[in-house]
């Protein structure tokens, strides 16, 4: 008569020794007569199955059918059991020579996944014959495309890539950059702050950072002179959304910091940068500006790559330059002192070092590059408009 699983009434360890001893027993004549792969199979099931198997039934029946003072012993045998049962199905397989998944009609060994699906078309449950889901693979974003072609145009003249975090401290985002508490440059950059943080100092507060530059502080914190340093990212700004206008957009900013850097090395370099991105025709010009972090400061100019520095296309306007030949680019200038002050002690006493920094909009250099005219194309996610850089 086939084994069975007793109903235990006596728990102590004699007894259970007594029933594991009989279930062993039966395990090891069972095994004794397993001949082929089928009959192991259900030799295995038997023993084994999830669903109940003579395992499942013990813990079902002696483990959670014994009095609470028991449970530790009967655990400890029935664990005991299960041991030898595992030990006992696979001694079988590797008698039989059992390999690890069924062979195919060629000899070779098929996979999980391919057998799992042959199963699955057996018994009906998958048509194995319908096409499969076909994935478009991806197409780069073209804001990110851009900003990744501006970064190694740096990478190329060893600058390093650097991040910093999107919500930013008041202090990293304005105070450290010089812009003082109140100070009306502030308003140039209007941001969203974090809700709730009155009870904070005021330079601890949260907010989202307004432009990549905090960068330049954190990792000047980090890293002593000499350094150069490309920064991509995410930045906000207080900006209801129009054609050349996002609330979120995308900056590329640039730092180098030695001792003797100057205005013609700033120069050079974003000279030699506009090039490699929008030919080698192209000229920059810089003008006079203001930002509190740099001292001079100016704005970089290229001329109009679509019109070719004429201000009109034929006989009509030049619209991305407004027929002046030129299209500004990006902020720039040489670190103002007073941010070595907040770094000073890392490496950066600005009476020793000096440096330059400058910053890009990313998509405003795909809107030209690819002559989109509406920035909010490329925030909306719409799959036939990004389709086109696939
Ligand atoms: N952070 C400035 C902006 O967002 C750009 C800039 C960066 C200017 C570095 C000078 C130097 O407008």
């Amino acid at each position: 008569m086939a084994y069975t699983v007793p109903k235990l009434t006596d728990y102590s360890a004699g007894a259970l020794e007594r029933a594991s001893a009989e279930l062993l027993s039966a395990l090891g004549k069972e095994a004794a007569v397993v001949k082929n792969e089928e009959e192991w199979r259900i030799f295995r099931d038997r023993w084994m199955a999830r669903k109940n198997g003579i395992l499942t039934q013990i813990n079902d029946v002696w483990l959670k059918g014994a009095p609470k003072e028991a449970k530790r012993v009967t655990g400890q045998s029935v664990n005991l059991v299960k041991a030898q049962v595992e030990e006992k199905v696979d001694g079988v397989k590797a008698r039989l020579q059992i390999p690890h998944f069924p062979t195919t009609n060629l000899g070779s060994e098929i996979s999980e996944s391919e057998f799992e699906l042959e199963a699955f078309s057996k018994a009906g449950l998958v048509d194995i014959t319908l096409p499969g889901v076909h994935r478009e693979i991806g197409a780069e974003h073209p804001v990110i495309r851009t900003t990744n072609e501006i970064v190694s145009v740096f990478q190329k003249l060893g600058y390093s890539v650097a991040e910093g975090p999107v919500v930013e401290t008041d202090y990293y985002n304005f105070e450290a950059l010089n812009f003082p508490p109140n100070h009306p440059a502030r308003d140039t950059q209007d941001t969203l702050f974090i809700a709730g943080q009155q009870s904070k100092a005021a330079r601890e507060r949260l907010l989202l950072r307004t432009h990549t530059s905090p960068v330049q502080i954190r990792t000047m914190e980090k890293m002593r002179p000499p350094l150069r340093i490309v920064i991509p990212g995410t930045v906000h700004r207080n900006d209801p959304p129009d054609a050349s206008h996002s609330p979120m957009f995308h900056q590329v900013e640039g730092l180098a910091v030695d001792t003797n850097i100057t205005f013609g090395d700033l120069k050079g370099t974003l000279d030699h940068a506009m090039k490699a991105l929008f030919g080698s025709s192209v000229k920059t010009h810089f003008r006079p500006s203001f930002f509190p972090f740099t001292e001079p400061s100016a704005e970089m100019y290229v001329s109009c790559f679509i019109c070719g520095g004429s201000g009109k296309r034929g006989a009509e306007p030049c619209r991305p330059c407004k027929q002046t030949g030129w299209i500004e680019i990006l902020g720039c200038g040489m670190v103002d002192p007073n941010v070595f002050e907040f770094v000073k002690d890392n490496g950066y006493d600005p009476k020793k070092v000096s440096g330059f920094a400058f910053g890009m909009g990313a998509d405003r250099i795909a809107l030209l590059k690819y002559g989109v005219d509406d920035i909010q194309l490329f925030f909306q996610g719409d799959v036939r408009f990004l389709q086109q850089w696939g």
